[in-house]
């Protein structure tokens, strides 16, 4: 049964009860797409684009697009799509922002979009010295960065700072350079790599030193992004399950093992809006983990408390560097598609959807491992799955799907065997 209507809310229950193609106007309705744009949901990438994307090119790679809904996220409502494999994903998404947003959703917030690259600088004799001559010369530096991106500039962004770092090595100590970019909606590796490549040759005549690399660093700490919100305890049931949660959790804190999968969890979901959109998800989990691990232990990346009535409140904080200009995001048609379901027109507005979907991902699946663990979901979707594989349609789909599950026996020939009878019983 559809909730959404006249008002637009991204709050539907029964989505997947539904036919495709009703779920594609509900979809298409909610982000007010015309017929064109809609029409990209039936069309695979083309060759030609392909062909100009990567090399050597064959084919085209197709990934399931859902859609996870419920989202609520500074007071607006969100409809996220996600490209991913795995089952289960997102469904609890969708149920875990469904239960966010009874106590107002999610809430966000974000440091400018700044880049960093590095500089190497070898061979020097004295590198004290050096570090104080590349500050002495930091506006002369940061000009000629700029000087390279006139409309990174025209939209209000540019080269803001330069730092010295000096880190000791087999081969001497070294200088590295970094190059502090704003680099407003994109995701930045271009314009930071173009600056840092025209910074080279006068950072060796400062120094007298040698360049090696000249590269955007994946670490990117200066563009963070934080969500939190509350989940009701009552709707978890009861404190005795937040309790459960927060031990569940506290492993993940103080244990690297734990933290990988936990962190695994959150990149579930961020990995598949941050695909759909046709951003760089490989820049998004090495500045993930590197983060995770910033204080030299393996951490999570999210923390988790009980408030004074005794709800969870949960918090997300990492390094997203997407971009809603530039790259595949603006030749791959249904990346285009997704950005215009998600309404978003900035960068740092899909990096709080990021976060936000990052943390509801993190909340259900450790939700789901304290309580009743994740193989009942799992299985209680795949039953739903083999159900309409069977043929199940509307309400059929739970009825089979049960059946299936409460039997132990959740199997497309059975299913297709218990659908005929079930569907015999039926009162025409
Ligand atoms: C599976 O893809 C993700 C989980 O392992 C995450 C977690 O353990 O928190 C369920």
């Amino acid at each position: 049964m559809i909730m959404s209507a006249t008002k637009k809310t991204s709050v539907v229950s029964g989505l997947y009860k539904l036919p495709i193609n009703q779920r594609r106007e509900i979809v298409k309705e909610f982000a007010n797409l015309t017929a064109d744009e809609a029409q990209s949901f039936a069309t695979p990438l083309d060759l030609t684009t392909a062909d100009r994307m990567i090399e050597n090119v064959l084919s085209t790679f197709e990934l399931p697009l859902g859609i996870a809904v419920n989202f609520l996220i500074n007071g607006k409502d969100y409809m996220i799509p996600m490209a991913t494999e795995e089952s289960s994903v997102v469904a609890a998404a969708s149920n875990a922002a469904k239960i966010a947003r009874m106590k107002g959703g999610f809430t966000t917030s974000c440091t400018a979009p700044l880049m960093i690259g590095q500089i190497q600088l070898l061979h020097i004799s004295d590198v004290v010295s050096a570090a104080q001559e590349i500050l002495r010369h930091k506006q002369q530096l940061l000009a000629l960065a700029n000087a390279q991106d006139k409309i990174l500039i025209s939209l209000g962004g540019g080269a803001r700072d330069l730092e010295v770092r000096i880190l000791p090595s087999p081969h001497g100590d070294m200088l590295v350079t970094h190059l502090i970019v704003d680099v407003r909606d994109a995701m930045g590796a271009n314009a930071v790599n173009t600056m840092c490549e025209a910074l080279a040759p006068m950072l060796e005549e400062i120094t007298q030193g040698k360049v090696r690399l000249k590269i955007l660093s994946n670490l990117a700490d200066k563009r963070l992004v934080k969500a939190t919100a509350v989940f009701d305890k009552e709707k978890m049931g009861g404190e005795h399950v937040v309790d459960a949660f927060l031990e569940s959790y506290t492993l993940a804190s103080l244990d690297p093992y734990r933290a990988a999968t936990h962190n695994k969890g959150i990149m579930n979901g961020i990995d598949a809006v941050i695909i759909a959109t046709g951003n760089d998800f490989r820049a998004i989990e090495a500045g993930a983990h590197a983060y995770a691990a910033r204080d030299g232990t393996y951490t999570s990346l999210t923390a988790y408390h009980k408030d004074k009535d005794g709800n969870l409140v949960g918090e997300i904080e990492l390094p997203l560097a997407v971009g809603v200009v530039g790259g595949a995001a603006n030749m791959h048609p249904k990346a285009k598609l997704c950005r215009r379901i998600l309404g978003i027109t900035t960068a740092q507005e899909l990096a709080e959807v990021v976060a936000s979907l990052g943390l509801a991902q993190n909340f259900a699946a450790v939700f789901a491992l304290s309580t009743v663990g994740i193989q009942k979901g799992h299985m209680s979707l795949h039953a739903k799955n083999i159900a309409v594989m069977a043929g199940a349609q509307g309400d059929d789909i739970d009825t089979l799907a049960d059946h299936l599950v409460r039997d132990g026996r959740v199997k497309l020939d059975y299913a297709k065997e218990l659908y005929e009878r079930l569907k015999k019983k039926k009162p025409t």
